[in-house]
């Protein structure tokens, strides 16, 4: 499976359950059920499509701005998905807040859709978009395995500049993931 067919399957089960997630009642806490399966879905997700996807196509195209705003989406519904996480259980602010979640992820695997396939297909090969799905679908259960904090540093590795990155992975921050 090519990897821009491999991000869509997840982009289009993130997008479903964040459909749920704002059609829930104001008092329904089959939200936390919900938050935690997103969490789980898409943390994976943007970790092994940053490592795979993102790393490679900033290594190879100069257009380091767009790469960049990826990782910052990444880290804002990582953000948002947290807070909605530790919200306490009566605390209607979550309705806003998932509709914020579901606002920034749609706009994200949008562009993502978009402008960054189209800018991938102009460098990569079928083989190496092949190449570059199998690699996603090994890496993403092992992180699931490692945890998010470990998740967590390897996402501040992963937005640093390559040269600095490759310095800090070698120095034991993390595997080389390309
Ligand atoms: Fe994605
Ligand atoms: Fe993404």
């Amino acid at each position: 499976m090519e990897i821009y067919e491999a991000l869509t399957k997840d982009h289009d089960q993130v997008k479903t359950l964040l459909e749920e997630l704002v059609e829930l009642q104001e008092h329904d806490e089959y939200r936390f059920i919900l938050i935690e399966e997103i969490r789980n879905l898409l943390v994976p997700h943007a970790r092994a499509e940053e490592s795979v996807f993102y790393n490679t196509l900033r290594a190879i195209k100069t257009d380091q701005e767009l790469v960049l705003h990826g990782y910052q989406e990444h880290l804002e519904a990582e953000t948002l998905l947290r807070t909605l996480q530790v919200m306490d259980r009566f605390d209607l602010a979550w309705r806003p807040l998932a509709a914020k979640l579901q606002a920034a992820v749609l706009q994200h695997v949008a562009q993502e859709e978009s402008v960054f396939f189209s800018a991938a297909r102009e460098v990569f090969s079928a083989a190496e978009a092949e190449a570059m799905g199998s690699a996603f679908e090994k890496l993403k259960p092992k992180i699931a395995e490692e945890g998010l904090v470990k998740s967590t540093v390897d996402m501040v590795i992963n937005m640093l500049p390559p040269r600095l990155s490759d310095k800090l992975r070698s120095l034991g921050g993390g595997e080389v993931r390309h």
